[in-house]
């Protein structure tokens, strides 16, 4: 092979220019054949940047220049060597290529490969190919976060069996590099690396699997990958035990473990032996017990995340003292308690250091002045108190501060606004008392977010239109005794996106802030704004998702403009003074969420209208003048997205149409088992009122199991349509003050997650059906004012429930009314009450799985970090760190465009 082109290639050239000829022939040009194979390749995707998981910013189809006739040597992304001239790199990582590689894919014709990287594109769902083990001189292979799904790699089984799979990536022997993380579709179980499949990556450096799906346990073998400097196995469902092989693995400079369901609870001692270990991530993996003193041994750390272990003693370890190269520390939600240790001293080197979620309590210490290179703190949701220190200042570098959630006291001090560097400050949640001029704040002309909701400070604002919140994305001033729209939020405000004024004393016309065009988040709620919605409200310029106006006393009609823009997911309206019919336009929301009108004036028919809208998930009329017939469905398959659906306290008639029920497809779904997440746009959680066990309660984060109908205060009868007890997933169906006859329907024993259920003040008749016995999780049972007769069903919840639940039906007997029945009973046995109700509360502080999920989510954690839509700092911070290391273990450079990515 030489330095001459071929004929082909001359005549081109001539065609193109002399010049280029001249120049590349003097370095490579390269095989026809090739060539052609990465012309091929690049034609069966298309370029979809939105479909992949790459920040905007990265994003590039710079397949632009590879063009037929031009050297593919100088293509970008194509690496060829200098004396074959063959392709022995390509790398297309964030290319946004969309499509499926097929079996017999030209990009499997490029056999003299060595580095291949097509990660954090969209392969949509494609395999991982046996053709891939034609690159038999591959020796880094990158093909993650990029949508591959399927099985890993052939079971062990079917290899005994002797079928051939020599032509697997499992077989490249020169394999160096493997990585396959971000590919939660992919699934199978981790072989033997000793003589099973994956004997042939023994040598190893970096191995890369995080989040795939594996069943079963890490193989101990694990240990015989003698050459790993890397290893991430974050949130790969393992369980079992960390195999003790580990100690073996002295060369690993990086390991992380997190987020595995490993079982025997204990910080594994294997870990101790590994000196070289600079970063370790053992975060959220069941560890209980004290923080090992072995620890202290690896004197290389500099990352160290445990965070999301359940500690029992609550003691600090004193080891961690001992780790003097320590930049990055993240101890959140480990249950420590006490004041803030004095070991932290020791490590001058901080640069992120995170101890959000513990019981830390005391003031905070005077110990800033060691740490001179800190750039983020988060001590948020402690019990700490006293004051901010002043010595604060000694921290030229800080960037983030976070203090939310705490009880800090006193004034802001001066010295805080020394430090001009500090882009993100959150001071929310605690018991300051001062009283600040919001315009203070500007002097930190680099913020992007300062969050002071519910800190206690008391905001005032000047008249002056000029400030210096050039750089303001997010303020989030609920609860901070605002009189007056502060001037210059009716500038142009060109980058900011959330905006948060609630619960203030405002009662101006909202129209000055049309000029807020950038807002994807604004909340209005809890003030006295008056006069009329202002359209513009209804177009801002495609960006508004989330539009809370709650509880102020605008009034008039809602303006025709919703749906303009389809962007909105959340619109709350409720409790004010609004009158007339809904806007139509509303249809045309193809992204709304939740709908919040209840508590108005609102004069209108059903809005089946709305049926067809994908993604609907909450609708709350209550409390308004709708009225009429719920006619039947336009389409056969109406709100099939349905959690919540509250139509109370209104003026509806007429019979319930079966067919409605027929087609609520999520609340059929029991998603119970699945991990609990809650319901957030954008940058919070929405929360809702709702009448549940007999109170009304506001779910502050709605969890996405939580389903409810009520339909109750209206004016409906004829029969509850029997295909209610379809909605097998219902925790609270209620209702209650209609006109309904007939029968309770006996379906409703399907219901099997209902933990409320109220059908009191009805025209009802026939017994209640014993079978609702069945209903475990029943906390609440009203049948009260109907006509039901017999005897009162006995046994599980039924033992708990008191008379209150049967009083004005003339024809019940039995316990525990005091009115016995004729006839013997026929139920006895009350056996206890078998469960209390579901636990969902339980993660509704702290962080619950969906930060965990989405800390490696590296996929997800993407599009919500760059579309900005996250705010909560907490999971913002996890995502960085994994997005970080888990993720993009490529090099140094690459590490610092993540960081910056995730801000
Ligand atoms: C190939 O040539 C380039 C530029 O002349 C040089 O930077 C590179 O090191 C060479 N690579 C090899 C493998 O010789
Ligand atoms: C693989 O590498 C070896 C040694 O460098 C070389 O001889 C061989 O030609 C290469 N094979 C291919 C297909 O490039
Ligand atoms: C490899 O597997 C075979 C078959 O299961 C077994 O007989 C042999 O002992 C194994 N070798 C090692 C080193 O484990
Ligand atoms: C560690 O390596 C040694 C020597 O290579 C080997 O004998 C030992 O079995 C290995 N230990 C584990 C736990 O794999
Ligand atoms: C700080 O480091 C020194 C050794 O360099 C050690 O003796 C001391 O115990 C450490 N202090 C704390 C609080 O861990
Ligand atoms: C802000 O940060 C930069 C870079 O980290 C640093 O050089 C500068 O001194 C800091 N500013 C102040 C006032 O400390
Ligand atoms: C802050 O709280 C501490 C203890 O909770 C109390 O001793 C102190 O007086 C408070 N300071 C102010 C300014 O309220
Ligand atoms: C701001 O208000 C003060 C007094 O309330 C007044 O003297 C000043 O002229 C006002 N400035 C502007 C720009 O309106």
């Amino acid at each position: 092979m030489g330095f001459l082109p071929s004929n082909y290639q001359l005549t081109i050239c001539l065609l193109y220019s002399l010049i280029f000829c001249f120049s590349s022939s003097s370095a490579h040009l390269c095989h026809n054949d090739e060539s052609t194979a990465l012309l091929q390749f690049k034609q069966l995707f298309s370029f979809n940047c939105s479909a992949c998981d790459c920040p905007s910013y990265l994003s590039a189809p710079f397949t632009d220049n590879w063009k037929e006739g031009t050297d593919c040597c100088a293509w970008d992304g194509v690496t060829c060597d200098n004396t074959t001239s063959h392709v022995i790199g390509l790398d297309l990582n964030c290319n946004c290529l969309y499509g499926t590689i097929h079996p017999n894919s030209s990009l499997f014709n490029l056999v003299h490969l060595q580095h291949l990287d097509l990660s954090e594109n969209n392969f949509n769902h494609s395999q991982i190919l046996p053709s891939f083990g034609r690159f038999t001189n591959l020796t880094h292979l990158n093909l993650s976060l990029s949508y591959l799904s399927g099985p890993i790699q052939p079971s062990e089984e079917e290899v005994w069996q002797g079928n051939n799979f020599s032509n697997s990536i499992f077989h490249l022997q020169k394999l160096q590099e493997l990585r396959l993380g971000g590919n939660r579709e992919l699934t199978g179980k981790l072989p033997s690396f000793i003589n099973g499949t994956l004997w042939h990556l023994r040598h190893l450096r970096s191995l890369d699997l995080s989040e795939i799906d594996f069943t079963g346990e890490l193989p101990n073998s694990i240990g015989q990958l003698e050459y790993l400097e890397v290893l991430g196995l974050a949130a790969c469902n393992f369980s079992g035990t960390i195999p003790r092989s580990l100690t073996n693995l002295t060369r690993l400079i990086s390991l992380g473990l997190g987020g595995n369901n490993w079982i025997n609870g204990q910080f594994p001692s294997s870990i101790g032996h590994l000196k070289n270990l600079e970063e370790l991530f053992l975060n959220d993996c069941n560890f209980f017990g004290t923080i090992p003193t072995w620890l202290g041994n690896l004197k290389k750390l500099r990352m160290l995340d445990l965070g999301g272990n359940n500690l029992i003693n609550g003691q600090f370890p004193s080891s961690i003292g001992h780790l003097k190269n320590l930049e990055y520390l993240y101890l959140s939600d480990c249950n420590f308690s006490g004041t803030i240790p004095r070991s932290l001293t020791n490590l001058t080197q901080l640069i992120w250091l995170y101890l959000s979620s513990n019981n830390f309590e005391g003031p905070i210490p005077q110990l800033f002045s060691n740490f001179s290179q800190l750039q983020s703190i988060d001590f948020s949701n402690n019990q700490l108190t006293g004051p901010i220190p002043s010595s604060i200042t000694g921290l030229p570098h800080l960037q983030d501060l976070n203090l939310g959630s705490n009880s800090i006291n006193g004034t802001i001090p001066p010295s805080l606004f020394h430090l001009v560097n500090l882009t993100y400050l959150d001071l929310s949640s605690n018991n300051l008392s001062d009283t600040v001029e919001l315009d203070t704040f500007a002097k930190l002309e680099y913020l992007d977010s300062l969050v002071l909701s519910h800190s206690g400070l008391s905001l005032t604002t000047t008249n002056s239109t000029h400030s210096s919140f050039r750089n303001i994305r997010t303020l989030r001033l609920s609860s901070c005794n605002i009189n007056k729209i502060p001037e210059f939020l009716k500038t142009r405000m060109e980058l900011l996106e959330a905006l948060d004024l609630s619960n203030n004393h405002l009662d101006e016309e909202l129209n000055p802030l049309c000029i807020l065009h950038s807002l994807i988040y604004l909340d209005l709620s809890n003030n006295q704004f008056g006069g009329l919605i202002p359209t513009c409200l209804g177009n801002f310029s495609g960006t508004l998702t989330v539009l809370n106006l709650q509880s102020n006393n605008f009034h008039g009609t809602i303006p025709q403009t919703f749906g303009y823009t389809s962007t909105l997911q959340e619109l709350d309206i409720s409790h004010n003074g609004l009158q007339g019919v809904l806007p139509r336009s509303l249809a045309n929301c193809m992204n709304l969420k939740i709908l919040n009108l209840g508590h108005n004036f609102i004069e209108d028919a059903f809005p089946f209208w709305l049926e067809n809208l994908p993604q609907l998930k909450i609708i709350v009329l209550r409390d308004n003048k709708f009225h009429g017939p719920i006619e039947q469905p336009r389409k056969r398959l109406a709100f099939t997205n349905l959690h919540i659906i509250d139509m109370s306290h209104n003026e509806f008639t007429g019979t319930l149409p079966s067919i409605y029920f027929e087609s609520m497809h999520s609340m059929m779904m029991d998603d119970e088992g699945k991990s609990l997440n809650y319901m957030h746009i954008g940058y919070g959680y929405y929360s809702v009122n709702i009448m549940n066990k007999g109170l009304e309660m506001t779910l502050v984060r709605i969890i996405t199991i939580f389903k409810a109908v009520d339909f109750s205060h209206n004016k409906f009868d004829g029969k509850i349509p029997i295909s209610i007890g379809r909605l097998k997933a219902l925790h609270v169906l209620n209702f209650s003050r209609n006109g309904f006859t007939g029968p309770i329907p006996l379906s409703l024993v399907n219901l099997a997650e209902l933990e409320s259920l109220d059908l009191s003040q009805n025209k009802l008749f026939g017994e209640i059906p014993q079978q609702l016995t069945s209903l475990t999780f029943l906390e609440v049972f009203d049948v009260s004012q109907n006509n039901l007769t017999g005897i009162i069903p006995r046994g599980q919840q039924f033992e708990t429930f008191s008379n209150i639940s049967y009083g004005g039906n003339a024809g019940l007997c039995g316990f525990p009314l005091s009115k016995e029945c004729k006839t013997p009973k026929i139920a006895e046995s009350p056996s206890l009450p078998s469960s209390s109700s579901h636990n969902y509360e339980c993660r509704l502080d702290g962080f619950g799985w969906e930060a965990v999920s989405m800390g490696y989510g590296c996929g997800a954690v993407f599009g919500l970090v760059i579309g900005s839509c996250i705010i909560r700092r907490k999971e913002e911070w996890l995502a960085r760190i994994f997005r970080l290391k888990m993720c993009h273990q490529k090099n140094r450079s690459n590490e610092v465009r993540y960081q910056h990515g995730a801000r």
